[in-house]
C-alpha cells in the first residue's frame, strides 16, 4: 500500500471537535465522523498551494471541480448528472435542512427510519415538522444486515406524509441498501407522490467486495424527478471541516425553490474546501483503494477482538460488519451496564452514544484511524467489560 495509514496523527490541541471534547481527560476520541488519518497527498498538494500564495479571498465554483465531480460519479457509479442539476452547499446538513424548508409545507410529515444519523433525527424538530419513525429493522439470528422495511414503512404512510429521508449508505449501521429495495421506495414515492431526500454522502466508502454504490437519481427517470440528493468529498477523503457538498436536483420545480431558500443565508462557498474537493475527486481513485483496504483491515481487527473465544463478555455485544462507512454500531446491552456511555469513557474510550440516533441500546465507534490507534482503544473497552 503506497499511502500511510499507520502513522498516529496527533491532533491534541488543533481545534479539532473530535478531541478537543475530551482534550482534559486520558480519553482516546473514537466517536465523531472524522478519520485521524492524513487526506490524500493530492488535497493536501493544493491546500499546501492556496496557503503558500497567501490570498485566501471569495471562492467560487471552478469549472475544473465540475468536470471532476461528474466524471467521478461516471467513474465511481456508472452514472452522470448533468451539470445544471448541481447545487453546491456548505454542507450536506444544511441541504436537508434547505429540502425541508423550501419543498415542504408546516403542515407536511416527514418519515425517517432510525436508528439515524443525529441530524437527520431532530430535523423535524428543527424545521417544526412533524416525523413518524419506521425504524430498521435489526437482523435477527442467521441474517447479516439490517433491513429497510418498505412494505412496513408504506403501510404507516399517513396522508400528510410528503417526504422521506434517506440515508444511502446508512449511518450508523453501514447498510447498502440494494436496487429492489430502493426501487421499492420509488415506486411508492412515485404512487404517493413523496418528496424522496437522499443523503448518499457515505457514497463512496463502500466495505463490501463488489459493492457498488446506487445513486437514488440513477434508478429511473421518476426517482430523479422526485428526489434531492446530497453527496459530498467530506467523509472519503477526510476534508469535512472544509464545507464542501453538492445537491442533485434535475427537477426544476424542486431546484428553483431550493436556490431561492438559499439566497442570504448560505454563506459562500468555503475557497479551501473548492480546492481540495477538485483534487480528490480528480486525483484520489487509488488512495481511496488503499482506504478501504485499510478500513476492512481494521474491521478485521475489530472482529477478532469481539468473537475472541477467550474472553466470552466480548461476544455478548451484537454486531453486524457494516457494509459501507467507517463506524461500527454496536450492541451493547447485553453487558447490562448501567451507563455504557460512561463505563466506555472511564475506561479510557470516548464512543457516540446510541441515544443520539435513537436506540440507546448501542454505542457506535469510529475505526477511521490507524490500527494502533483502534487495538489501543480496544484494550480500554476491554478494561471496562472486563472482558
Ligand atoms: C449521514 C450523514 N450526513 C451528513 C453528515 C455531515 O454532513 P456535512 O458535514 O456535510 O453537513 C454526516 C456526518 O457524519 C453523515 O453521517
Amino acid at each position: 500500500m503506497s499511502n500511510d495509514f499507520s502513522t498516529p496523527l496527533n491532533r491534541k490541541g488543533t481545534a479539532s471537535l473530535k478531541w478537543q471534547r475530551y482534550e482534559d481527560q486520558d480519553v482516546i476520541p473514537m466517536w465523531v465522523a472524522d478519520m485521524d488519518l492524513p487526506a490524500p497527498a493530492a488535497v493536501q498538494k493544493a491546500l499546501q498551494q492556496a496557503v503558500e500564495r497567501g490570498a485566501l479571498g471569495y471562492g467560487e465554483v471552478p469549472q475544473g471541480l465540475v468536470e471532476a465531480f461528474l466524471d467521478w460519479c461516471q467513474q465511481q457509479y456508472g452514472w452522470q448528472p448533468e451539470a445544471e442539476w448541481l447545487v453546491w452547499l456548505p454542507g450536506v446538513v444544511p441541504g436537508f435542512n434547505l429540502a425541508v424548508e423550501a419543498l415542504t409545507d408546516s403542515q407536511d410529515q416527514l418519515l425517517i427510519q432510525t436508528p439515524v444519523y443525529p441530524p437527520i433525527r431532530v430535523l423535524g424538530k428543527l424545521r417544526d415538522r412533524q416525523v413518524q419513525d419506521v425504524p430498521l429493522r435489526a437482523p435477527v439470528p442467521g441474517e447479516k444486515q439490517w433491513s429497510l422495511e418498505v412494505d412496513t414503512l408504506a403501510m404507516q404512510l399517513q396522508p400528510k406524509t410528503r417526504a422521506l429521508l434517506l440515508c444511502n449508505p446508512q449511518n450508523p449501521t453501514g447498510r447498502i441498501y440494494s436496487r429492489v429495495e430502493l426501487e421499492e421506495i420509488a415506486r411508492l414515492a412515485e404512487d404517493k407522490n413523496l418528496l424522496v431526500i437522499s443523503d448518499e454522502i457515505w457514497a463512496d466508502l463502500l466495505l463490501e467486495e463488489g459493492a457498488k454504490h446506487l445513486p437514488y437519481p440513477a434508478l429511473s427517470d421518476a426517482a430523479a424527478q422526485h428526489s434531492v440528493t446530497l453527496m459530498a468529498p467530506s467523509k472519503t477523503f477526510n476534508v469535512a471541516g472544509l464545507s464542501c457538498a453538492v445537491a442533485i436536483i434535475p427537477n426544476p420545480e424542486l431546484r428553483v425553490p431550493f436556490r431561492k431558500a438559499m439566497r442570504g443565508l448560505m454563506p459562500d462557498m468555503n475557497y479551501l474546501g473548492l480546492l481540495a474537493a477538485e483534487a480528490a475527486w480528480k486525483e484520489g481513485h487509488d488512495w481511496l483503494q488503499d482506504l478501504k483496504q485499510h478500513l476492512n483491515s481494521n474491521l478485521d481487527l475489530l472482529e477478532t477482538w469481539l468473537k475472541d473465544p477467550a474472553y466470552p463478555r466480548r461476544q455478548l455485544i451484537g454486531y453486524c460488519r457494516p457494509q459501507s462507512t467507517f463506524v461500527a454500531w454496536l450492541d451493547v446491552s447485553p453487558l447490562e451496564l448501567d451507563n455504557p456511555y460512561q463505563t466506555f469513557l472511564d475506561a479510557g474510550v470516548a464512543l457516540s452514544p446510541g441515544e443520539a440516533f435513537g436506540d440507546d441500546r448501542y454505542l457506535r465507534l469510529n475505526f477511521g484511524c490507524p490500527a494502533a490507534q483502534l487495538l489501543e482503544a480496544l484494550q480500554c473497552m476491554h478494561q471496562a467489560i472486563k472482558a
